[in-house]
Order: C-alpha cells, then sequence, then structure tokens
C-alpha cells in the first residue's frame, strides 16, 4: 500500500498533485466542511464581549470533556469545582449546548437568583435542541409568570391530594419477585439494579401520577423501550455541542419518532377521560382552565422528571448501602424497630420523622450523587448584580446543585459518604441546611419533593427487611460509584449490579 503511494507521487509532478488535491470536489467539500466547522466553533466558544469580566471555565478543555463523553459529574469536579473550592469564586462561566452560560456555585447567589423569578425567569430555549421540542412549552417547567402559576397550582394540588404508599408497597413487592423468582430456590442473585430502578420509578410514577399500567417491572414495555431510544437519538453529540445543526440539517426520522410518541401520551389522555382512576391525572383532568395541549405536555413533563431522578437517587443509595454495611445494618436496625418484620408501611411509619437515620441516608444519597446535577438555564430579565457580580441583560443562568453539594468549605468532607452529617445538622449544630438543595428551593423547587422522598424510604424499608446486599467482586462501581453519560444533567449510575441475599 505504502508502496502504491509512493510511486503514484513519484510519478505526477508537484503542481499536478496539487491541481488535483485543490480541485477534486470531494477534497475541496471536506477542506471547506472544515474550515467552517472550525469556524462557527470559534465564533461560538468566543466569549462575548459583555460577559469577559467573568471568571471562566477555558474552552479547550472543555471541549475535549464533551468530545471524549465524559461524565456530567466528573467535568464538574475537575473543571467546575476549583473555581469554587480553591479561588473562591461564587459563580463561573461554563461553555455548553453551544454557548456561554454562568454556573452559580454559591448557595447565597443561587437563593438570590431563585427567589426573584420576575428577575430571573426560565429560559425559553431559541436553540433547536430536540429535548425542548419532545418537552413542549406548555407546561409547569417551561412557562413563566401567570401561566406557570396556573400549571403550578395545579400539579401541587395534584400532590398534596395523598401520597401513594400503598402503591410504593405493592410495586416494591412486583420488584422482590423480579430480584428472587418465586421459582427460583436459591436465596442468592445478583441483578442490576439501576435497571430495577429505573423500572420501578417509571411504574410509581405511571400507577400514580400519570394513571397508566406500563408494568415495567415486569415487562419490557414498547412505550418505554421507545422513549428511551428517543433520547439516546437526541443525545447525538454533534448535535449536542452545534444545536443549531437541528435546524441546518433537521433530523426527520427522530423528529416523527418523537412527535408519534407524544401523540400516544395525548392517547393516554383521552383514555384517562373515558376510564377515569384514582391518580393525578385524573385530577388534572377536572381543572377547567388547562386546555387539551397544556395537560399532554405536563403529562411528558411528568413522566421524564419523575422517573430517572428517582431511580438515580434509588440506585445510588442502595450502592452506598452496598459498600458500607455498617451503615445498611443500622438502617435495618431502625426499620425493624419501627415498622415490625411484616407490616406493610403507612404514612406514618414512613414519615421523615419516623425514620430519621434512614432518611439522613437517602438525603445524603440525594447529596452526594445528586440526581439532577444542574436547574434548567434562568435568563437576567435586565442588568442585574449577584453578589460582587454583574450580570447583564440577557445572560444564561444555571444553579449547579452539584457542585455546591460538593464544596469542601460548606461541607468539609464531600466525597464521603456520612448520613450521620445530617442528624447533627437537626439538632441544630450546624448551618448545612440550606445547603442540601437536591430538589432545588425557592417557588420552582420540585412540587414532588415529597412524593419522591416516600417513595425512596418505602422501596428501602422494604428491600431492608427482605434482603441483605452487597457490591459483587467484579462491579466497575469497586473502585467508586460510575454515572451513565447524560447531556441533560442527570446523574445516574449505570451498570450497577448488586448482589442480594434473602434474609432468614
Ligand atoms: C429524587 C427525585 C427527584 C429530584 C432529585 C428532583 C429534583 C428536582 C429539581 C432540582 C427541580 C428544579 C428544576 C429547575 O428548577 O430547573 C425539579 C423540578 C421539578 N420536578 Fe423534580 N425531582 C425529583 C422527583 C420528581 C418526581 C417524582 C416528579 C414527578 C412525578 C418531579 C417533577 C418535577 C416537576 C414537574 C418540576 C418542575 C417544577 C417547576 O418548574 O415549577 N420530580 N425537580
Amino acid at each position: 500500500m505504502l508502496e502504491d503511494i509512493k510511486s503514484m507521487f513519484a510519478q505526477e509532478p508537484l503542481t499536478s498533485r496539487l491541481y488535483h488535491l485543490v480541485m477534486d470536489p470531494a477534497t475541496l467539500w471536506w477542506t471547506f466542511s472544515s474550515l467552517a466547522a472550525t469556524l462557527m466553533i470559534f465564533r461560538l466558544s468566543t466569549v462575548p464581549s459583555h460577559l469577559r469580566h467573568l471568571p471562566r471555565v477555558p474552552i479547550f478543555p472543555l471541549l475535549i470533556s464533551y468530545l471524549s463523553g465524559e461524565v456530567e459529574d466528573v467535568r464538574i469536579k475537575r473543571l467546575i469545582l476549583p473555581y469554587a473550592n480553591e479561588r473562591g469564586e461564587g459563580l463561573v462561566l461554563v461553555w455548553a449546548l453551544g454557548r456561554w452560560m454562568v454556573h452559580i456555585i454559591d448557595h447565597k447567589l443561587a437563593v438570590e437568583m431563585l427567589e426573584n423569578p420576575l428577575l430571573y425567569p426560565k429560559e425559553l430555549p431559541s436553540d433547536g435542541l430536540l429535548l425542548w421540542r419532545f418537552i413542549g412549552a406548555s407546561n409547569i417547567l417551561m412557562t413563566n409568570g401567570d401561566r406557570w402559576k396556573k400549571h403550578s397550582r395545579v400539579i401541587r394540588d395534584a400532590f398534596n391530594l395523598s401520597i401513594p404508599v400503598d402503591q410504593f408497597t405493592h410495586l416494591s413487592k412486583n420488584l422482590f419477585d423480579v430480584i428472587n423468582p418465586p421459582s427460583d430456590k436459591n436465596d442468592t442473585h445478583t441483578v442490576d439494579f439501576a435497571d430495577l430502578a429505573q423500572r420501578f420509578a417509571l411504574d410509581a410514577v405511571g400507577s400514580s401520577v400519570l394513571g397508566h399500567d406500563f408494568d415495567a417491572i415486569h415487562t419490557e414495555s414498547l412505550f418505554v423501550k421507545e422513549y428511551n431510544g428517543i433520547m439516546r437519538d437526541i443525545a447525538n453529540p454533534f448535535y449536542l455541542l452545534m444545536p443549531f445543526l437541528e435546524k441546518v440539517f433537521p433530523r426527520r426520522k427522530v423528529i416523527k419518532r418523537m412527535d408519534d410518541l407524544v401523540d400516544k401520551f395525548q392517547m393516554l389522555l383521552q383514555a384517562k377521560r373515558t376510564d377515569p382512576g384514582d391518580d393525578m391525572m385524573t385530577f388534572m383532568l377536572k381543572e377547567p382552565t388547562m386546555s387539551e395541549d397544556e395537560l399532554r405536555d405536563n403529562m411528558v413533563v411528568l413522566f421524564i422528571a419523575g422517573h430517572d431522578t428517582s431511580a438515580g437517587g434509588l440506585s445510588t443509595l442502595i450502592y452506598f448501602f452496598a459498600i458500607h454495611p455498617e451503615i445498611q445494618a443500622a438502617a435495618r436496625e431502625e426499620t425493624l424497630r419501627i415498622l415490625g418484620p411484616t407490616s406493610d408501611p403507612s404514612v406514618d411509619t414512613l414519615s421523615a420523622g419516623s425514620l430519621p437515620y434512614l432518611n439522613a441516608c437517602i438525603r445524603e444519597a440525594l447529596r452526594i450523587n445528586t440526581p439532577i446535577s444542574y436547574i434548567v438555564p434562568r435568563i437576567t430579565a435586565e442588568d442585574a448584580t449577584l453578589g460582587k457580580y454583574y450580570i447583564p441583560f440577557n445572560t444564561s443562568l444555571i444553579y449547579n446543585i452539584y457542585a455546591l453539594h460538593h464544596r469542601n468549605d460548606v461541607w468539609g468532607d464531600p466525597n464521603v459518604f456520612r448520613p450521620s452529617r445530617f442528624l447533627e445538622m437537626t439538632q441544630g449544630s450546624s448551618s448545612l441546611k440550606d445547603a442540601w438543595v437536591a430538589f432545588a428551593s425557592g417557588p420552582r423547587q420540585c412540587p414532588a419533593r415529597n412524593f419522591a422522598l416516600y417513595e425512596q424510604r418505602a422501596l428501602t424499608v422494604m428491600l431492608l427487611r427482605e434482603y441483605e446486599w452487597t457490591l459483587p467482586a467484579d462491579s466497575i462501581h469497586q473502585d467508586g460509584l460510575k454515572n451513565a453519560f447524560s447531556p441533560f444533567a442527570l446523574t445516574l449510575p449505570h451498570d450497577l449490579h448488586i448482589t442480594f441475599t434473602k434474609r432468614k
């Protein structure tokens, strides 16, 4: 091969070789496209003059991090946290999804922003990123002002109706059948808990919020398979790095699949009208001010926001119990003392006050591996000042919760799983209370916070009574918990195999 090339070049004069290089249409096309792409990246990555006064993470390490598929938590620890831990900055500019955004890494500054949604409303996405098309525009997550107030009131009322502890208990028992099938007499089984946690969380949100039984624990739901496929397509790294490509080279097939899935949500909604149930969607359907499109868009949001987040929290907790048998044993001791060995949990026995140690473990898991590492961007409606920083009009801002949860000056030992820090806190000896913001804070914090915490406590007490568990020796998580790549700020452990042994 090498010889062939050498002889070709030996036979052809230099001018003719250059002529071919320049005039060959394929070469020309590649040269121009590469030049255009380089120029575009350069233009996009140049810090706009009105933001140059702010500290910023250099672009090249960021680009390398994105292109190499580095996961969000590792990138935050490596490139963003040093600005808080070593340089004492409260915010830093970060290039992501084709533009520069301010990442807030100080709680006081974040509170200032979150408590003032008029000055810092949610940013309405201008780029063509397909995720926004999927989520829709007429829902609690993407609206501002009075429109948001309407969605928020209806959804918060729906979550306040009751806590579906019976559903959580029923689904936990379904999960046992998958961990150790009744036909199998062995007491020890190794399962992918990250996958099971996602299935459990889907069924929890499906049955009690959306009023649809995906039966994800037992079956490979086509609906869920389609959703996972679409999320993978949306996350194409080229389109993520340069979202304008969605407009230049629209991905019609992906859009069609996405729109078809949104139609399926619409069908679920229509089915709910004719066959109402004891779920939150049935309650929301009674709201006269909600249009069909608003109900559907909220359904999509509740589906997306309601399962991966909970699954991530559960997987993280089960992992830390697996590697800290003494913490697992203490949580089990508390569970057995409060609930006894067999009685089904209730809203009272599962309250945070009833199970303080378990609750501290859950909070610590949500801190150390925060499922939503940062919030949906806000934008300055006019020139603003956050602490010592001047933030011009029209600047995108993100609250980087994961970074705050790992600040040395706040937590002391942020990388250590130490639930007792939250017990010390409730005794008034610590001011960490405000720094734990897994569900964000202010008026737009998670409306499902209570629902999600009950869900975590319900499954965990059921597991603690039924099994003891460890991390297999060949686990990919032996040197620390590994999260899946997620372009949407989700921190979710993957391939988390856990060995469960049935208790006598
Ligand atoms: C451990 C589980 C969960 C965590 C850590 C979590 C965290 C969060 C966070 C940080 C936000 C603020 C996002 C922002 O401002 O951009 C949020 C908002 C939201 N969450 Fe959750 N969440 C969890 C579970 C759930 C569940 C189970 C549901 C529904 C079934 C849900 C529905 C929502 C909705 C609708 C919003 C938007 C609120 C608004 O914009 O007013 N979340 N969540």
